[in-house]
């Protein structure tokens, strides 16, 4: 490859997946992560564990990733990272190693913003979104309708106010006894049940804001009253429960996203992150696309979920714009856009 090519190592310590990636002109070569399934044991991640753990994998991940790609630590042209938002001891890791392999090369040093890399996996594969487009990014931390204008200009026009869907997800399956992360465990089951047997109250927000903590509260009181009744509740109608709850939160989530693509006139809508996943999204977000004329565009799963290609390809655009940072960067918990 001629030596003008741009090639960048991203990576990827934000949560509980470590993550190594390499690009050459914007193209994804690889993706390697490393889940930590230590935290399944505790119903959730412990930051703690999670440090350790990305301790542990980034040098075999890194390896792994460069070897895959054929390409030695000297052919690089930059190195990126996760600056934010995450677990402050878990981004540390990444950030850390990140800095001193690019002093060691002496070579550019890139941050992304995990929020803007999830976006931005729209444009590792095709096809392609075209600008100006909302983005639905729904993971296990954020909630948000982004609007995209361009590569590295968007604006975040909606977001929840208190829980992560993924988190309404992942806490009601807790409540049903189903282990973590309980959202696939509660799309699996949902598909055997009836969406309308029960019904929870959706919190009414204003604008294009969401919140999901009034609905958890919903569940746990109602499960209570019920258990009281019948012991057996949950074992008798586990699926009604699963698929009644699925429903909710996804008209909650499709409800703003058609007012905000109603007040922006946009057609062009993209879904991000883990929930991105849920059966029932899909279906309804199909559904919706068609009568609202809309077209929809939802990455690979390996893009969806927490991964180092959305890095390096968010940090092939900063590349391009030259847009670097010095040895003074630090991770940034609760990074904005
Ligand atoms: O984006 P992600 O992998 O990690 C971050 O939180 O950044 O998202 C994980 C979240 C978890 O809450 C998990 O339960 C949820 O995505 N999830 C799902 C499904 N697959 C993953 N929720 C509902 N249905 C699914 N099929
Ligand atoms: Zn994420």
């Amino acid at each position: 490859m001629p030596s003008s090519d741009i090639k960048i190592l991203a990576i990827e310590s934000s949560c509980d997946e470590t993550s190594a990636a390499v690009a050459v002109n914007g193209k994804i070569l690889n993706n390697i992560i490393a889940t930590q399934s230590v935290h399944e044991n505790y119903g959730g991640v412990v930051p703690e564990l999670a440090s350790r753990a990305h301790q542990q994998n980034i040098v075999p991940v890194v390896d792994q990733s460069l070897k895959n790609a054929a390409i030695s630590k000297d052919e690089l042209s930059a190195i990126a990272f996760t600056r934010g938002p995450g677990l402050m001891g878990a981004l540390l890791v990444g950030t850390s190693f990140a800095k001193s392999m690019a002093l060691a090369l002496d070579i550019p040093l890139i941050e992304v913003n995990h929020m803007q890399a999830h976006i931005l996996a729209h444009f590792i594969d095709d096809p392609k979104p075209s600008f100006p487009f909302l983005c639905l990014t729904v993971s296990g931390g954020h909630t948000q309708i982004v609007l995209v204008e361009d590569y590295l200009k968007m604006k975040v026009v909606g977001e929840t106010q208190d829980d992560a869907v993924g988190e309404a997800f992942d806490k009601s399956a807790k409540m049903l006894g189903l282990g973590y992360p309980g959202g696939p465990m509660v799309d699996k089951l949902a598909q055997q049940g009836n969406p309308d047997r029960f019904k929870f109250p959706e919190t009414e927000m204003p604008g294009l804001s969401y919140s999901f903590s009034g609905i958890k509260t919903g569940v746990l009181y109602f499960l209570r009253d019920e258990l009281k009744k019948n012991e057996h509740f949950i074992k008798e109608n586990m699926n009604d429960l699963c698929a009644s709850i699925q429903k909710t939160l996804v008209q909650m989530l499709l409800q703003k996203l058609r007012k905000a693509a109603k007040q922006y006139n946009i057609k062009e809508i993209a879904v991000a992150g883990g929930v991105s996943a849920n059966s029932g999204l899909r279906s309804s977000l199909k559904e919706l696309a068609e009568k609202e004329n809309w077209k929809v565009y939802i990455p690979a799963f390996e893009y969806c979920t927490d991964n180092a290609g959305m890095i390096a390809m968010a940090a092939h655009y900063k590349y391009l714009q030259k847009e670097f940072v010095d040895q003074s960067v630090s991770a940034l918990p609760r990074m904005k856009f």
